[in-house]
């Protein structure tokens, strides 16, 4: 487990950018397992940057998605799929039909989880996972529970995991309370594993995430088994483990 630690959120995404350039120029048709929410934003951008400044071709590259949240139109401004269309897909040289998103609005749900997971297998190991962390130390949406979970599965999103997210939706009550989301097991077969995390909201929580017990109750936990985990970090968000001297 490395810590990368920067000053401010552009240094923390640059940062985070580099890595992953590194990844696609060390092998071109690699898998990128991606993120939403705010902290991989200014990655995304930082990526465009370095594609519009020609360092980078992702032109062979595959991405996953983690995440998406079920019962909301794909073309919603709120839906995952949009986020990353207009974060980062549009402005990019990567072809659509190699970026992968769980559908939002399935007939069959169960069987959606089922598809994502076999296109999972299908693609082989991701090469990089990106990941940001939900105050609750959810990673993608697998929510606080009482075992991992280990394949692509419906969740019932946790209560503080709507609070936080609920500054994206008009009210609380107008957002989708379930979510697909890609397992554990799928996490941890990652080769290598970016978690973002900036601001001090997420400072307690990255704390107890890798230096408390691995338990499902903190799903974030689980990294600390992970061979290479890199967590790269502004310093408010990691004042706590800075105070503990834990480093
Ligand atoms: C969402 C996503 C997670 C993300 C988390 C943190 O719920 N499903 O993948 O890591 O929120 O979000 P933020 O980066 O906005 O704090």
């Amino acid at each position: 487990m490395q810590f990368i630690t920067t000053e401010h959120y552009d240094q923390l995404s640059n940062k985070a950018a580099m890595i992953i350039a590194g990844q696609v120029s060390f092998k071109k048709n690699s898998v990128i397992g991606l993120a939403t929410g705010s902290s991989p934003i200014g990655v995304y951008k930082s990526l465009v940057h370095l594609y519009k400044n020609d360092y980078i071709d992702f032109s062979e590259v595959s991405t996953l998605n983690l995440d998406e949240y079920l019962g909301i139109d794909p073309m919603d401004e709120q839906s995952y799929a949009s986020f990353m269309r207009k974060n980062l897909f549009q402005n990019f040289n990567i072809c659509t039909s190699n970026t992968h998103i769980p559908q939002s609005n399935p007939a069959d749900v169960d069987a959606e989880c089922i598809r994502y997971e076999q296109l999972i297998k299908h693609l082989g190991r991701i090469d990089l996972q990106l990941l940001g962390i939900g105050q609750n130390g959810h990673i993608g949406f697998n929510e606080p529970a009482a075992h991992f979970e280990r394949e692509t599965h419906v969740v019932e999103l946790d209560q503080r995991t709507l609070q936080s997210n609920a500054r994206y939706f008009e009210s609380i009550d107008l957002m989708p309370k379930q979510a697909i989301t890609v397992g554990i097991g799928t996490i941890m077969k990652a080769r290598k594993i970016v978690l973002l995390a900036s601001g001090h909201e997420k400072s307690e929580i990255l704390d107890e995430a890798f230096f408390g017990p691995v338990t499902p109750a903190v799903p974030a936990s689980i990294l600390q088994f992970h061979p290479d985990v890199t967590v790269v970090a502004d310093q408010a968000a990691m004042q706590v483990i800075s105070r503990k001297g834990r480093l």
